[in-house]
């Protein structure tokens, strides 16, 4: 005899809808794996009268997600509306009405994990997320509690399927950003509104909590370095090939032996020979290197209706155990091994710069001398023939430097009468 477990869905939007109808179609299976029958008891949309693909007896529906804490019979409130101030306001209502929570919304957990986890630890009632980060890839789970053993030295992840997707376009066909984002957007890809896609924001939301569970306290969005892929061009896919590297948004977190944590989500030059190179499409990847384990890579789709909710699922089945035995873990433990976000200006890498200068003679110089006065090597240059806008493409890759000093020293560069228009500096990665 299994046990009745009411839920009470929040949304039935892509995910939420996908999670009823693929809760119905693997209920034997669930209930056979996990001892817990679900029923979905009450849906909350802002509009019950649209058509949907997927279809649920209309008394199910309100539009007042309050009701599902109202039923004493949901157990678990799955939060898939989107937003933040909204979801936040909801989510703690459900902790204080001891509902265990199930959501997928990145935004709210990077925003407010640390005033949810609290509460989460308070109530003593769980807060499960594995869907909020790599959509299908269950990387939460492999962190919290597959590699609970190592210490993380790093975690490098393509987060962000829209944004790969355009990348990989631009490369593999050397087309330009902005015709490859409208197709995103035509095969449903892209967000209608795909600025967190394309700005980075999306990808460091999924880095946050990231982060924060690998190092045990909550990274704040303020202490982490993210840049979108507007700016990188085919011609910059381009020579990036004939450096022998790839660019994509890559999400970097790692700590140093003092316990600082560095997190930055931007368009970075990986390595053609690193595994992440060949991470194409839609597609999302998270590399995790651990001091027992050594490096393991999860791949996947991280997004869409039916690998997203496998996560949730996932996460039903956990909140479902939590039901009938209670457990110590909330979803997240804060310890005390770490100590701080290293502020982004003081993170050293590897640098690849673009610049547009005048084609004559003692320019090279001009701009070898300004980086040897920083301090900063140059590690290879090309300069292709053929002017462009009235000047010449210089693209050069330099040696490790801080990143306050490389930024400053673009800037005296921008100066420089030779040359023209706005550089672009991108990370390279080297996963050392
Ligand atoms: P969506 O398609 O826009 O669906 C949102 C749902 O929430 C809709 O059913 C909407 O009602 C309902 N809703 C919104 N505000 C509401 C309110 N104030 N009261 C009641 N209902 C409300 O969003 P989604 O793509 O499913 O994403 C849901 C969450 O999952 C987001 O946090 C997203 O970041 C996260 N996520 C999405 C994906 C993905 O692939 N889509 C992957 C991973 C995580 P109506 O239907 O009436 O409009
Ligand atoms: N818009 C996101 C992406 C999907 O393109 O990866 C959910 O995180």
């Amino acid at each position: 005899m299994s046990n009745r477990i009411g839920v009470g869905l929040a949304g039935f939007g892509t995910v939420g809808a996908g999670v009823y109808k693929n809760l119905a179609r693997n209920a034997d299976l669930l209930e056979q794996r996990t001892g817990a029958g679900f029923e979905v008891r009450r849906i909350a949309v802002r509009d019950p009268g649209k058509t949907r693909d997927v279809e649920a007896p209309s008394h199910l529906f309100t539009t007042d997600p309050s009701d599902l804490l109202a039923d004493p019979g949901i157990h678990i409130v799955v939060e898939l509306m989107g937003g933040v101030e909204g979801p936040f306001q909801f989510v703690c209502a459900a902790l204080r009405a001891g509902k265990t929570v199930v959501t997928g919304n990145k935004a709210l957990l990077a925003e407010k994990g640390r005033e949810i986890f609290d509460l989460a630890r308070e109530m003593r009632v769980p807060v499960f997320y594995e869907a909020a980060v790599a959509g299908g890839i269950p990387i939460i789970k492999v962190v919290r509690e597959a590699f609970v053993g190592n210490r993380f030295e790093a975690i490098h992840g393509i987060l962000n399927g829209t944004s790969n997707y355009i990348l990989t376009r631009m490369a593999d066909e050397g087309l330009d950003f902005a015709p490859v984002l409208a197709e995103a957007q035509k095969l449903g890809y892209a967000e209608a509104d795909p600025a967190l896609d394309i700005n980075g924001w999306d990808a460091a939301h999924k880095a946050i909590i990231l982060a924060s569970l690998a190092y045990g306290f909550w990274v704040s969005p303020a202490e982490v370095l993210v840049e979108g892929i507007e700016r990188v061009t085919a011609a910059d896919m381009l020579f990036a090939s004939e450096l022998g590297y790839r660019i994509k948004l890559l999400a970097s977190i790692k700590a140093d032996p003092r316990g600082d944590v560095e997190v930055r989500v931007v368009p970075t030059l990986i390595p053609d020979s690193h595994v992440l190179a060949s991470v194409n499409g839609v597609f999302n990847a998270v590399s995790v290197r651990g001091d027992v384990v050594g490096e393991a890579l999860f791949y996947g789709r991280g997004a869409g209706q039916d690998p997203t909710s496998s996560s949730v699922l996932a996460d039903l089945a956990e909140a479902a155990a939590f039901q009938q035995s209670p457990r110590r873990c909330v979803g997240f433990t804060a310890h005390s091994l770490y100590r701080r976000c290293k502020p982004a200006m003081e993170t050293v890498s590897k640098y690849y710069l673009r610049l547009g200068v005048q084609d004559r003679p003692g320019v090279l110089a001009q701009i070898a001398s300004t980086l040897a006065r920083a301090d900063i090597g140059i590690l290879s240059v090309i300069q292709p023939e053929g002017i462009v806008d009235g000047s010449v493409p210089l693209v050069l890759t330099l040696h490790d430097a801080p990143f306050g000093r490389m930024r400053e020293t673009v800037r005296e560069l921008t100066g420089l009468e030779c040359v023209h228009g706005n550089p672009l500096l991108l990370h390279m990665e080297t996963f050392a």
